[in-house]
C-alpha cells in the first residue's frame, strides 16, 4: 500500500486503495466514479481548488485510517470476481430496488404540495424518474445478461467472448456516465440538496434520501467501473 499519495494517482485508484477518500472527494465535488481515470491533480485543477490543501487532508486521513486497528473492510481488488459481482448485486442492487420507489412517491409528493412555491422541483421529478428510468433498465441488463456474462468469462477468458465482452463493459460505462450526468443534474437544480425554511416532513426525508442515493451510486459505480471491469479485462485471454 502507498505511503501516502502525491496527487500524480488516478482518482480511481486512490479509492480503491483508500476507500475513505470518497468522502473528501464529494465534498469538494470530485466525481470519483464516471471521472475516475483522470489524475487527482488534474481533477482538482479543473474545479480551481487548493491542491496543497486537497492533498494535505487526504494524506491526513489516509495516515489516520491506517493507524487504526486492521480495517475489517473487504479488499474487492483481491476476492474471486464472482464474490464481487455477488455482492455489488446483493448491496447496491438490493438498495436502488427497495430506495428508487421510495423515492418516487416522496418526490411526487413534494412536487404536488410545493410545486406552485418551488418550480425547480418539476425538473428534479422529471431528472429522477429519467435516472430512474434508466437504472431500472440497467440493473435488469448486469443482472439478466451482462453479469452472468462476466461470471462465465472470469472463470474461463476464452478469445471468442474477448471482444463481446469489451463490448457490453464499454456500454456498461455509458450507462454508468448517464446516470452521474442525472446526479449532477439533480445537485445542481436543488442548490446542493438544500432545504428551504418551509420544508415538511416529506421533502425533508427527499432530499436526505437523494443524499444518500448519490453517496451509494457514487460507492456502487465506482465499484464497476474502476475495480470490476479493469479485472476483467486485465484476465489473460486462454
Ligand atoms: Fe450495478
Ligand atoms: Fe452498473
Amino acid at each position: 500500500m502507498n505511503q501516502h499519495f502525491s496527487g500524480e494517482e488516478k482518482i480511481g485508484s486512490i479509492v480503491s486503495v483508500f476507500p475513505g477518500a470518497s468522502h473528501l472527494f464529494k465534498e469538494v465535488q470530485i466525481d470519483f466514479c464516471c471521472g475516475g481515470d483522470r489524475s487527482l491533480l488534474e481533477a482538482i485543477r479543473q474545479k480551481n481548488r487548493d491542491e496543497h490543501e486537497i492533498l494535505r487532508r487526504l494524506n491526513e486521513s489516509f495516515a489516520e485510517m491506517k493507524n487504526k486497528a486492521e480495517q475489517g473492510g473487504t479488499d474487492w481488488r483481491e476476492e474471486p470476481i464472482a464474490d464481487l459481482i455477488d455482492y455489488i448485486v446483493n448491496h447496491h442492487h438490493a438498495y436502488l430496488r427497495k430506495e428508487l420507489p421510495l423515492l418516487s412517491e416522496f418526490i411526487t409528493k413534494v412536487l404536488r404540495v410545493h410545486g406552485g412555491d418551488h418550480i425547480e422541483l418539476s425538473l428534479l421529478h422529471k431528472r429522477f424518474h429519467q435516472m430512474k428510468i434508466e437504472l431500472d433498465q440497467h440493473l435488469i441488463a448486469e443482472e439478466e445478461a451482462l453479469f452472468p456474462l462476466l461470471k462465465q468469462y472470469a472463470s474461463r477468458p476464452v478469445p471468442e467472448k474477448h471482444e463481446q465482452v469489451i463490448k457490453s463493459l464499454r456500454e456498461l460505462e455509458t450507462d454508468h456516465s448517464a446516470v452521474g450526468y442525472y446526479l449532477r443534474e439533480m445537485r445542481t437544480i436543488t442548490n446542493g440538496y438544500a432545504l428551504p425554511p418551509e420544508a415538511c416532513r416529506t421533502y425533508t426525508v427527499a432530499f436526505h434520501k437523494l443524499v444518500e442515493l448519490e453517496s451509494d451510486l457514487f460507492q456502487h459505480i465506482h465499484l464497476e467501473n474502476n475495480i470490476l471491469f479493469p479485472r476483467i479485462e486485465n484476465q489473460e485471454v486462454r
